[in-house]
């Protein structure tokens, strides 16, 4: 098949979250199993800092945004030799320090910078003669393309043939922005309708997507039954039960080429389901580096995360007291919110020795954090899919986490009668869970042969990109036939 993979995000290009791994993994598991692959993707300040050389191609796009049409420059990449990656270089609106917004919020023309991505892609298309079977386009940012697809391109013939598949990262963030935006997207007010992209009086870009693309998915099989819900589909759940028909679930899979203990470059000590003893030397050393209490025996516990309320925050900080005087050391990296920075500093004077900082996120660290921690806690309200739990469990670092969408999907809860599982979980969005939960992690942590078991039982669970892919193999055949 000749697939076309649109993401606001790919990396090592630009990533702000696990859509830039996933726009990676994919498209290349995709083109493993031997199909055409391109991807597209805005061209960040961040791609010429990324260590991979993207080429000026010598050609543009000509893209019509409200009642002008704007050029973009067309820089060429690949991911691996297979894969093609399209980036559309238009300073004005991507060359900026962050992806979506800086430190003062989301940037004010964010709805211009993605309306523009998503014509450019159908543009790309005619300019560079790509002939997609499949336009595989990912959150809110590319929603219009699927609409496209359906309104201003209907009738051009590259694309008579052409099936779009949208896929919901995260239905928190919808791309809503007032009406007088409208005509920026070059559509007619009748798209501005309730079986539109219309919502509340504004406009709602996820919707666009969700509504016109041919087939839509989603990261988890929990996630997928979750957004038809009032509480988890803030506002869309009617609008996705509507297209329920048409939803599939895959989940993400691992880079094991990159995240692999027993041959990882980053970490101090290499080691595998065989022999797990080095990870203690990853753990002395991660202690060591991060001036983390050393003669203690109790566990480590890492986040890696942004530090933002849906990612369980509030219940941290609820009942931090109550986890430090547990004996747990704690290392938390990312960035987020003002309020956690402060909150998270205040602990770290509060219980020098107990909780160590880092920010802001480091890839080679978060290596070297999964391979010395023993314990991956994510106490996310929700979480579509989440992959650093996946690292958690090939690292031997136990997942403690909310049960909810992806995390609820992947981790089983460990049964000591039995010995099968591969982690803790806690279902109440309470502090009260979450500590409740982490003494019980801890409990076996104090009994090797129980841990042992967890480690192992851990370690050996597989999440292969492939299988991912054939079952969006799977996904873009039935659509393509209509099915
Ligand atoms: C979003 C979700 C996360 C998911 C990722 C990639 O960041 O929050 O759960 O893993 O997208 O699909």
């Amino acid at each position: 098949m000749r697939i076309l993979f649109v993401s606001s995000e790919v990396a090592p290009f630009a990533k702000a979250g696990g859509l830039a791994d996933v726009s990676h993994c994919l498209p290349k598991a995709l083109a493993a199993l031997g199909h055409e692959v391109h991807v597209v993707t805005p061209m960040y300040r961040q791609a010429e800092k990324c260590g991979i050389l993207s080429e000026f191609t010598g050609r543009t796009v000509r893209v019509p945004i409200s009642h002008r049409t704007e050029e973009a420059r067309l820089y060429r990449s690949r991911i691996g030799d297979s894969v093609t990656v399209h980036l559309i270089r238009k300073d004005e609106l991507y060359n900026r320090s962050g992806l979506y917004g800086n430190e003062y919020g989301d940037y004010e023309d964010n709805a211009e910078r993605f309306i523009f991505f998503s014509r450019a892609v159908p543009e790309l298309c005619l300019e560079l003669d790509i002939n997609p079977q499949i336009i595989h386009c990912n959150d809110w940012q590319t929603g219009l393309t699927p609409l496209y697809l359906k309104s201003l391109y209907r009738d051009v013939p590259r694309f008579k043939e052409a099936r779009s598949v949208f896929t919901i990262h995260n239905l928190g963030n919808q791309g809503i922005f007032w009406s007088l935006d409208m005509h920026l997207t070059g559509l007619g007010w009748e798209y501005f309708t309730i079986d539109g992209i219309e919502f509340h009086g504004h406009i709602n870009l996820m919707k666009a997507g969700i509504i016109f693309a041919d087939r839509i998915t989603t990261v988890s099989h929990k996630y997928a039954d979750e957004i038809l819900t009032p509480e988890l589909g803030f506002g869309l759940d009617g609008v996705v039960t509507s297209r329920r028909r048409h939803l599939s679930a895959v989940l993400h899979g691992v880079d094991y080429e990159r995240w692999d203990p027993s041959n990882d470059p980053c970490i101090p000590a290499n080691y595998g389901v065989v022999d797990s003893k080095p990870k203690a030397l990853c753990k002395e050393a991660l202690v060591k580096r991060h001036r983390l209490d050393s003669g203690d025996s109790g566990p480590v516990v890492a986040m890696i995360s942004r530090l933002v309320n849906r990612k369980g925050f509030d219940l941290l900080a609820e009942v931090f007291d109550r986890l430090i005087a547990m004996g747990l050391r704690f290392i938390i990296m990312g960035k987020g919110e003002d309020r956690y920075h402060g909150f998270l500093e205040k602990m770290s004077e509060k219980y020098p020795g107990r909780l160590a900082v880092s920010m802001p996120f480091d890839d080679e660290e978060a290596h070297r954090i999964q391979a010395g921690a023993d314990i991956f806690l994510n106490p996310a309200k929700y979480e579509p899919c989440g992959l650093d739990q996946l690292y958690g469990l090939r690292y031997g670092t136990i997942p403690v986490v909310r049960a909810t969408g992806g995390l609820d999907e992947t981790i089983e809860e460990y049964d000591p009668d039995t010995g099968m599982g591969t982690g803790f979980k806690f279902r109440e969005y309470s502090g009260g869970a979450l500590a409740a939960c982490l003494e019980k992690a801890v409990g076996f942590y104090g009994e090797q042969e129980h841990w042992e078991r967890l480690m192992k039982n851990a370690m050996e669970k597989e999440f292969s990109w492939e299988s991912s892919a054939r079952e969006y193999e799977r996904i873009y055949e039935s659509t393509l036939k209509g099915v």
